[in-house]
């Protein structure tokens, strides 16, 4: 009833939305938010520096932002035009929000498909961003697909209300990017960075349940089992390293071998369990931790 009434206060609304929500900007395909209670008891106790080289919608790298506050962080994803927009949330809040406001207004499916077929690469940064960010927010499910020309090509979803970032979420978002380093680069290359008692966590494209199925893309490029062996060696090579690695896959016996030396957890989500999208059920996913209780 408490917190009933204090939705009802404007100011008490807001702080309150501070405090609960995650300001993730955009939709991702695999996106974590429902996972970060089940994840809670498996982070390390402290962080201080983090590093997330499959950051996607940044569910955890926001959560590990506020609840953490780590003295440095770094993230990065292959997905070029998403890694632009944190940048640009990061440097540019303002503008960024100020267009996001105008493509709020504007949306309908002429504007939507208008957008849609703009160049990219004839956009400012700032530009391509809130063209990324509002087409994200409009598109079937918040996905993400390419052409061979590298063209965004899903169509309109149909949202009665799309939930476009307003100012109010875009700065705190930029206020938790403040000082962290963004780079579009092949995971590997965290080995580059991560060091001794550092905490890593990676959430790349699962490993398919049904042989031969994947139902998320988020690049030209697919994720293949190969992909997963090299991650796996990444893997290997962080735990020498002395760096603290968590790492979410599919409950699948392949994910299981690679990975049978380390600590493994099922944890529990919701998902599209089927490929027309239209079956949600749960599904059990895998942490993999080279640490126990630290
Ligand atoms: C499961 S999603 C991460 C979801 C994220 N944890 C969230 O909550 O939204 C996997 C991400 O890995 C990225 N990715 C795919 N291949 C990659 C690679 N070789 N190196 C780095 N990132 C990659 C994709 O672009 C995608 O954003």
């Amino acid at each position: 009833m408490r917190a009933h009434n204090a939705y009802k206060h404007p100011d008490l609304a807001s702080e309150l939305k501070k405090m609960v929500s995650s300001p993730t900007f955009v939709k991702w395909a695999g996106g974590k938010s429902q996972l970060i209670k089940q994840f809670n008891p498996l982070f390390p106790q402290q962080i201080e520096n983090y590093f997330e080289p499959f950051v996607g919608g940044g569910a955890v790298f926001f959560h590990v932002m506020q609840e953490y506050k780590p003295k440095t962080a770094l993230i990065s994803d292959i997905n070029s035009e998403l890694i632009d927009a944190y940048q640009v949330i990061r440097d540019s809040p303002l503008d960024l929000a100020k267009l996001l406001k105008q493509h709020k207004a504007k949306h309908c499916k002429e504007y939507y498909y208008k957008t849609r077929g703009l160049n990219p690469d004839s956009l400012s940064k700032t530009e391509r961003a809130a063209r990324f960010i509002y087409l994200n927010k409009t598109c079937f499910n918040g996905l993400y697909r390419v052409n061979s020309k590298n063209g965004f090509n899903v169509p309109m979803g149909s949202y009665k209300k799309p939930s476009i970032p307003d100012e109010e979420d875009i700065m705190l978002a930029s206020k938790l990017l403040q000082n962290v380093k963004i780079k579009n680069m092949h995971f590997s290359e965290v080995l580059n960075h991560a060091s001794k008692g550092d905490f890593v966590y990676m959430d790349p494209p699962y490993y398919p349940v049904k042989e031969g199925k994947s139902f998320t893309s988020y690049t030209a490029n697919d994720f293949s089992a190969d992909d997963h062996r090299h991650l796996a060696e990444v893997y290997g090579k962080l735990s020498k390293k002395g760096a603290l690695a968590m790492l979410s896959n599919s409950d699948t016996p392949f994910v299981g071998d690679l990975y049978s030396e380390y600590d493994i957890t099922p944890v529990q989500a919701k998902r599209m369990i089927n490929s027309n999208g239209k079956g949600r059920g749960e599904v059990s996913e895998v942490v993999v931790r080279n640490y126990r209780e630290i």
